[in-house]
């Protein structure tokens, strides 16, 4: 364990900084949101930086805002007239988020719907490049072929929480619906001909796909 958390405060030691606003952020869904771990944090985050430089994409998805962490390091990475779309089913969560991502100096790149993503993004004439999938997990399976349907192709798709704690190698109980949910998607995603794939052991694990 101690192990553990030196290479952790290693890494960050030796990778880019996060930044005064997405620390102060971070800080502020740990005082005042409940499970403040949903959020990416300063590895995950620059890892997602990373990857929008990468693919360079022109539409983002995601779908789970929750305080924004994930939204703002994307939208860091985004190349001029680039958009992310982020959603967010919890309407409570509104007031707290919609101030720091129209505060930040990415505002104008990001566009954040409050609703079912299952719901609103179906309805939306536009194709993605990437998407973050980071909602509930007993939906990943409904997540993943609606955004399918929706992405370009060579398009990106991102998928957290794959690993979920190392649940994914137990027998999950039968009414423990979210270890269910994961695995499932996991199961099938692997066999999955349409897409390429890897699992990336970041966090709470990363899953990349790329449509063929
Ligand atoms: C793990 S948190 C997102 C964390 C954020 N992406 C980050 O990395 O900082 C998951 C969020 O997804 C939201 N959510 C769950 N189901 C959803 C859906 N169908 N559409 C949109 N948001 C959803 C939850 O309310 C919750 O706030």
């Amino acid at each position: 364990m101690e192990e553990t958390e030196s290479i952790d405060e290693y890494i960050l030691k030796h990778i880019d900084d996060e930044g005064d606003y997405l620390h102060a952020l971070y800080r502020d869904t740990n005082v005042k949101l409940l499970r403040p771990r949903m959020a990416s944090g300063h590895l995950q985050g620059r890892m997602l930086k990373m990857f929008v430089k990468m693919i360079r994409p022109k539409q983002i998805l995601e779908i789970g805002t929750y305080s924004g962490y994930s939204a703002l390091c994307m939208a860091e990475g985004l190349e001029e007239g680039a958009m992310l779309h982020t959603f967010e089913i919890n309407d409570e969560q509104e007031d707290f988020t919609r101030p720091w991502l129209e505060g930040s100096p990415y505002a104008k790149k990001i566009k954040f719907y409050i609703g079912d993503a299952l719901v609103l993004v179906p309805r939306m004439d536009v194709v993605f490049d990437l998407a973050f999938i980071d909602g509930d997990k007993r939906k990943y399976l409904e997540y993943y072929e609606m955004v399918l349907s929706k992405l370009s192709n060579g398009g990106y798709i991102i998928a957290d929480n794959t690993l979920w704690d190392g649940h994914v190698l137990e027998t999950p109980h039968s009414n423990d619906y979210q270890t269910i949910g994961i695995k499932r998607f996991n199961d099938f995603v692997a066999t999955d001909e349409r897409v390429e794939k890897v699992i990336l052991p970041l966090r709470d694990g990363l899953t990349i796909i790329r449509k063929k």
